[in-house]
């Protein structure tokens, strides 16, 4: 976020927040940004901090749960808050408690929250106060899928399958994520009871499609650092016309003019999608494929889990409810190779 911020021409980073870094220059925490944000230094994490620092909006990237209070309290006092965590994506209380353990303590605010998917809520994001901004898993899920809910082609059940590098576990080491045993590895987690960000997916799918979809999600983590892999699986009803030709033109037509999402023709482009041509950007990239014979869709996305999975997207989804261009400090290539 920090990174991106600094390239941002509409906005000027006042404050940010460490427990470990109070006090302390932002390159202590990122030493890739030594030399820039000269003049700033973290704050402890309070309200008081925030409000005397007086932005005009703030992006929250805190684990779930952690400051759900806070950013009801940002709200209130008026500022646009873009939060990274999962505390406002559910609408429904009781789907949040079903994934998240505990009630949810604002459940009126879960219905002003905006989910912050401009591709598919790009008219709301223009009013919204509060934006919730979408699980990485989940950004590649819906993206991959979106353009066949929105055509009545999903029916049953989408099964999507995601391969994530390291750096979605979060900043803080554990057993499972030290370098000898990630390093290498290719393994699934959340093996019972399907992951998470599913729930996200339902919801927006559903709502997308006008009816209820079902979403299952299993998750791979890979020893890459950077990026997130979905491949979702749709059956298609018999006797629907799921030919290429026509699947194609409905994500032609659904994410021709996105100015972040490149589609990747399966037969005609000479190369396809990989997590690698997406790193460091906010771009994701898709495609998709048809097995007439079994009936099956797959379709494929590819996104930087740090940027268009999380910073990038909360920018891209800020710059629409501040009234910027959208792509303002997000539009520059990926790096390659990576
Ligand atoms: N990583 C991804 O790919 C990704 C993608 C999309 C969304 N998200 C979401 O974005 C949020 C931030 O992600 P992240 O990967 O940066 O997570 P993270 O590394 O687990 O947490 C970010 C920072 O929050 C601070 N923090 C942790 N516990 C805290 C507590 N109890 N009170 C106050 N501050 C605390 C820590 O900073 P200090 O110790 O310096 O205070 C930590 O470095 C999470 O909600 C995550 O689910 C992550």
């Amino acid at each position: 976020m920090l990174r991106l911020l600094l390239f941002h021409r509409e906005a000027e980073v006042v404050y940010a927040s460490s427990r470990e870094y109070a006090g302390k220059p932002i390159h202590f925490a990122h030493p890739h940004l030594r030399g820039f944000y000269r003049s700033l230094r973290f704050s402890q994490l309070s309200i008081d901090s925030i409000l005397k620092a007086d932005p005009d909006a703030v992006f929250m990237a805190l684990p779930h749960g952690v400051g759900t209070r806070l950013t009801a309290e940002l709200v209130e006092s008026g500022m646009l808050v873009v939060d990274l965590s999962a505390d406002y994506r559910l609408k429904d209380p009781s789907v949040y408690k079903e994934w998240y353990g505990v009630e949810h303590p604002y459940p009126d605010l879960l219905e002003k929250a905006v989910y912050g998917l401009p591709e598919i809520r790009r008219d709301e994001l223009k009013s919204a106060k509060l934006i919730a901004s979408p699980g990485c898993n989940a950004t590649a899920a819906i993206i991959a899928v979106a353009p066949l809910a929105s055509s009545g082609l999903l029916e049953g059940i989408v099964v999507v399958d995601v391969k994530a590098g390291s750096s979605e576990a979060g900043g803080k080491p554990a057993r499972s994520s030290h370098h000898p045993e990630r390093e290498g590895s290719i393994r699934p987690y959340s093996v019972q009871g399907g992951h998470r960000h599913q729930a996200e997916a339902e919801q927006e799918l559903s709502r997308l499609a006008g009816k209820p979809i079902k979403v299952s999600m299993a998750a791979h983590a890979v020893s890459s650092v950077r990026g997130a892999l979905a491949s979702a699986h749709v059956v298609v009803g018999e006797g629907a016309d799921a030919s290429l030709e026509r699947v194609w033109r409905l994500y032609a037509s659904m994410y021709g003019k996105e100015p972040f999402v490149r589609l990747v023709h399966p037969v005609l482009s000479p190369r396809g999608i990989d997590v690698k041509y997406v790193i460091g950007s906010n771009f994701v990239d898709v495609t998709v494929g048809v097995d007439e014979k079994a009936g099956r869709i797959t379709a494929y996305s590819a996104l930087d889990n740090l940027v268009k999975g999380a910073a990038g997207q909360a920018i891209q989804a800020f710059n629409i409810a501040m009234g910027f261009k959208e792509e303002e400090g997000l539009y520059y290539p990926p790096l390659h190779p990576a």
